[in-house]
């Protein structure tokens, strides 16, 4: 054991500053448009209530530059909250730190759930500063951290924190954890489908080489393949950087686990009503977008996927949004959700087009982070759980 986790701790009774990562989509009139985030926290909060803890939630929401911006009070998350459990007594607090919030906090009772302003109107949070760190660890007698989607950040909340109190990973950051490890020591064959419309990613696939078997490459990653080959692409997304990344990779020696879509889905806009037509990856016209992968390639990738024992997905293979564009993501999708590999999801876009084509239950694991979960999966360590490391050894021989 490395850090400690919450079986592992006693925390009958006491004061849990408890992250979490709640940074969700928000409804036009201020409601919780994907309670996805707040689902996954449920077990560790339920843990937390059958100990009889006092329950302080924290949680950043969008970013608002360590200014007070209304629309991104925390109120809706403490009412989606109260709606997934009716019956314990949850109070939105208007601060997240100083003396009438702890004053309240104090005079609860076991079992109670607070729910703090957002930490971001605090320029303090993003700054990783040790006096905002510790205002928000005098709340508590114990910090759990069970937000893995903001772990790749060094901030006070999920770092600097862990100076002051003992702290935990919560059961949701242990399970990210175990399947992302899971993604980095594979059952083999293991095969990564990487697609999507965020380019930088590509860089990731230097990690995704060392511990794939085959990198099944989709979305608009494939354009910058193609450009780094000299082959004309029409008006399809890509980037100078991209391009130059993949004319690198392209280089490597194991090159040869890269595979290419050999078809496309075209079009001349970008609309739920255009015409999509199938064409070769080498006859691209000037006018004509690529906007998904064709019958041929989503045949090809079926063929490398069904052998597979462990599936790591990030990023749609096409303009998902758009029906006309979205057979190679719901396909490849539902395929690989039928197959008895180790299936493993994450990324923004992903999780959405999961969503979308209800395959949600067909996976093994669905990552809750976006950047997080890139991080983690290209090798590096997150910032805050190398602070729980550091934790436990400071803490490890008061409670071991
Ligand atoms: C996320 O939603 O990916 C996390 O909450 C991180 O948010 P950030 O990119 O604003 O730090």
């Amino acid at each position: 054991m490395n850090r400690f986790s919450l079986a592992d701790f006693p925390v009958k009774y006491k004061r849990v500053l408890l992250r979490v990562d709640y940074n969700l989509p928000l409804t036009e009139n201020n409601k919780v448009n994907d309670n996805t985030k707040i689902k996954a926290s449920l077990p560790t909060i339920k843990y937390l209530l059958q100990q009889n803890c006092k329950i302080i939630i924290a949680t950043h929401l969008g970013r608002p530059d360590g200014k007070i911006v209304p629309a991104l009070r925390t109120d809706p998350l403490a009412e989606e909250l109260q709606q997934l459990l009716p019956n314990v007594s949850i109070t939105k607090l208007n601060d997240c730190i100083g003396k009438e919030i702890k004053q309240r906090i104090l005079q609860a009772n076991p079992k109670d759930i607070f729910v703090l302003e957002n930490l971001r109107f605090y320029k303090e949070e993003e700054k990783d500063t040790l006096a905002f760190a510790h205002s928000l660890a005098d709340l508590a007698e114990v910090y759990v951290n069970d937000a893995f989607a903001v772990s790749h950040r060094k901030q006070a909340s999920v770092h600097a924190i862990t100076r002051f109190i003992p702290s935990l990973a919560g059961i949701l950051v242990e399970k990210e954890i175990m399947y992302l490890n899971k993604a980095l020591n594979p059952q083999r064959p293991a095969v990564w489908i990487m697609g999507g419309a965020k380019l930088n990613k590509i860089e990731f696939m230097n990690n995704a080489l060392d511990k794939a078997d085959k990198i099944l490459v989709g979305g608009a990653l494939a354009f910058a393949f193609l450009k780094a080959q000299k082959i004309p692409i029409g008006m399809s997304k890509t980037d100078h950087d991209s391009v130059t990344t993949a004319a690198k990779l392209l280089h490597l020696k194991n090159r040869g686990k890269i595979i290419l879509p050999v078809d496309f889905m075209v079009a001349e806009s970008i609309s739920s009503t255009a015409k999509a037509t199938a064409v070769r990856y080498n006859q691209l016209q000037m006018n004509q977008i690529g906007l998904d992968l064709g019958p041929e390639t989503i045949a090809l990738f079926k063929q490398h996927l069904r052998p597979a024992q462990t599936i790591v997905w990030n990023g749609p293979l096409g303009y998902f949004e758009l029906a006309p564009f979205s057979t190679a993501t719901k396909e490849i999708g539902r395929f690989i959700g039928k197959l008895a590999a180790t299936t493993i999801c994450g990324g923004g876009e992903t999780v959405e087009a999961i969503h979308k084509f209800h395959l949600g239950h067909t996976m093994t694991h669905i990552s809750t982070g976006g950047g997080a979960t890139l991080a983690f999966l290209s090798g590096k360590k997150l910032p805050a759980i190398t602070a729980l490391e550091e934790n436990y050894r400071k803490f490890k021989n008061s409670f071991g």
